[in-house]
């Protein structure tokens, strides 16, 4: 029998919806692969569970990288040209991101990363999206918590220098902390992997800044931070996004005590929905969902949504619908994509203390952003 007016369920779409993933399954930010997994993996299993996207279901194939960008461009290319995915999911670390997003674009197949936040990702093509904010913010939310909040006006800072992302977010907190009145005193580099801080870390003590600005991956961070601790310095370190990690901790807790990060999300957010997430994350893997889980379960469930109002696997009506994107409920807060492809949304800043990440403020973008 012919039904009429709406499409009957799978009408558009295959019985199985393949989507790509790639991610930094081990090397340096294996953690970081990880906990987006855990994000992706729960979203996809909650929507399968309630029928699929219009009755199809869904299936996630997985591409470790390694957290190499060259090997992110070969499981892309691989991704979309063998396994012939609607859509990808990946990655986190920004200059990965880069890479994949140049191979998406030209294959005219949507890519969605949900944490990368180094502006370039979302300027390679109209394919490209993301649910995150960008680091012109995230450096500027850094910048005014430093001199509003906590009064800080000297500042070293240290950057990882072979890193897109580290680097995006040094120039923007320079420029904005700057623009309010601080002063950049000391800038030291090193490259992710250095066994050693020495040298650097004995420039900026000489320097005598009020606080180190360190916007690099966990791995290095908590290796500076112990060190700088056995070398005297005693002032905080503010970072990003990028030290939001269980791993964070291994140098010894002590020395994060009473440091700043910007950040997507905290847990300490009591709205409904977020602890409904929390609550269905621990039971499920029996560990507490950071950013990057929460980010990969808001940007999974974006593309699905998509997905289903496109009512297609063409990839330029899946881009269009993910264009269209407003008000989605997230649980790292209400995502509306810009004319660029971006989320804007605000950074909590959260302090750390005992081993855990605790709740501060939250810096919103200005309005001309
Ligand atoms: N924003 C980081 C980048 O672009 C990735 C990241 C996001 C890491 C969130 C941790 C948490 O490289």
């Amino acid at each position: 029998c012919e039904r009429k007016g709406r499409a009957a369920a799978g009408d558009g779409l295959p019985p199985v919806l393949k989507i790509g993933v790639y991610m930094p399954m081990t090397g340096d930010t294996a953690t970081f692969g990880t906990s987006s997994m855990g994000g992706i993996r729960l979203a996809t299993e909650q929507r399968n569970a309630a029928g699929g996207i219009r009755g199809s279901r869904i299936e996630l194939i997985l591409e470790d990288d390694r957290g190499q960008p060259e090997e992110a461009k070969t499981v892309v290319t691989r991704l979309v040209t063998r396994d012939n995915v609607i859509a990808v999911l990946g990655e986190v670390g920004s200059a990965r991101s880069i890479v994949a997003a140049a191979v998406c674009q030209q294959k005219r197949v949507p890519m969605l990363t949900p944490s990368s936040t180094n502006e370039k990702v979302t300027r390679k093509g109209d394919f490209i999206f993301r649910v995150c904010f960008i680091d012109p913010f995230q450096g500027e939310a850094a910048a005014k918590f430093a001199v509003q909040d906590l009064k800080l006006r000297r500042a070293a800072i240290i950057t990882d220098v072979k890193n897109d992302y580290s680097v995006g977010l040094t120039k923007s907190f320079r420029e904005s902390f700057t623009r309010l009145g601080g002063t950049v005193v000391i800038e030291k580099n090193y490259q992710a992997g250095d066994a050693s801080f020495n040298a650097q870390l004995t420039g900026i003590r000489e320097a005598g800044a009020d606080f180190v600005y360190a916007p690099g991956y966990y791995g290095d961070v908590g290796q500076i931070i112990k060190q700088a601790r056995e070398l005297g310095i005693r002032v905080p370190f503010i970072g990003g996004d990028g030290w939001d990690s269980p791993d964070l901790w291994r140098g010894g807790k002590e020395a994060l005590d009473g440091c700043f990060i910007t950040n997507h999300y905290s847990v300490d957010n009591p709205d409904p929905r977020v602890q409904a997430f929390i609550a269905a994350y621990r039971q499920r893997y029996g560990d507490t969902p950071d950013a990057l889980a929460a980010l990969a379960y808001d940007g999974a469930q974006v593309l699905y949504a998509a997905i289903e109002r496109a009512n297609s696997t063409d990839g330029e009506k899946i881009r269009d619908a993910l264009a269209a994107t407003r008000d989605f409920p997230g649980v790292t807060g209400t995502i509306s994509l810009d004319a660029n492809r971006n989320a804007v949304k605000p950074a909590v800043i959260l302090e750390l203390r005992d081993g855990s990440y605790h709740y501060r403020t939250t810096i919103h973008p200005s309005s001309d952003q």
